[in-house]
């Protein structure tokens, strides 16, 4: 009964919507037609680390990450910055921190919270700013 009843509901709100045109960063469209392409910036060219703005914030890549490829078999992003392999690579070693499960035990692996590393860590290119943003770090812990 609850089921046909949450069934029904989905089926009425879905009617109600179908209409709206929804408003996102990508312009406005309707619900029933695709949404615009997202357009494929260039990304920036290899550089020095990026100043970070805030103590924990997770570092801007500084360099292009065209084609590597993070999924179950493999994770390209380690094959520079593990800690076996970050001097030959010359890269920053993997935070001591993404070696933690939530509950803050350390594991001998990666943790699959921190496994796909864009999700925090992204490249850089030279666009616009979708929304404005007037951000200030903490005084106290900036030396900003
Ligand atoms: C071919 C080697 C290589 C690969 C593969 C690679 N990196 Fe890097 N990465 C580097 C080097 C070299 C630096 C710059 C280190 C320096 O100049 O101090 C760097 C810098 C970074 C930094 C900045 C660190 C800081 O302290 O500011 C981040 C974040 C980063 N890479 C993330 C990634 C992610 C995420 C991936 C996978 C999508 C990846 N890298 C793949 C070599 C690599
Ligand atoms: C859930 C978010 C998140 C994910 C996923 C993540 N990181 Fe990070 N990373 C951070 C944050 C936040 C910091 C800065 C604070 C810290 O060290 O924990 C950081 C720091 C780093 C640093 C700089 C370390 C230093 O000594 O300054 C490197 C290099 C790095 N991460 C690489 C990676 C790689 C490679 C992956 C994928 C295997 C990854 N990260 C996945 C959030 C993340």
């Amino acid at each position: 009964m609850k089921t046909l009843f949450i069934t029904l509901l989905m089926a009425f709100s879905s009617m109600l919507f179908a209409e709206e045109s929804i408003d996102s960063l990508r312009g406005s469209h309707d619900l029933e037609s695709m949404s615009q392409d997202a357009t494929v910036k260039k990304m920036a060219k290899d550089g020095d680390p990026i100043e970070r703005n805030y103590v924990q914030q997770p570092p801007l890549i500084p360099h292009s990450i065209k084609g590597y490829r993070v999924n179950l078999n493999a994770n390209k992003c380690m094959s520079c910055h593990s800690w076996k392999n970050y001097k030959a690579a010359g890269a920053t070693k993997i935070s001591q921190t993404h070696f933690e499960d939530r509950d803050g035990n350390a594991l001998a692996e990666v943790s699959s919270r921190r496994y796909f590393c864009q999700q925090c860590h992204v490249p850089q290119a030279n666009a616009k700013p979708l929304v404005g943003n007037n951000f200030k770090p903490l005084s106290a812990i900036s030396d900003k």
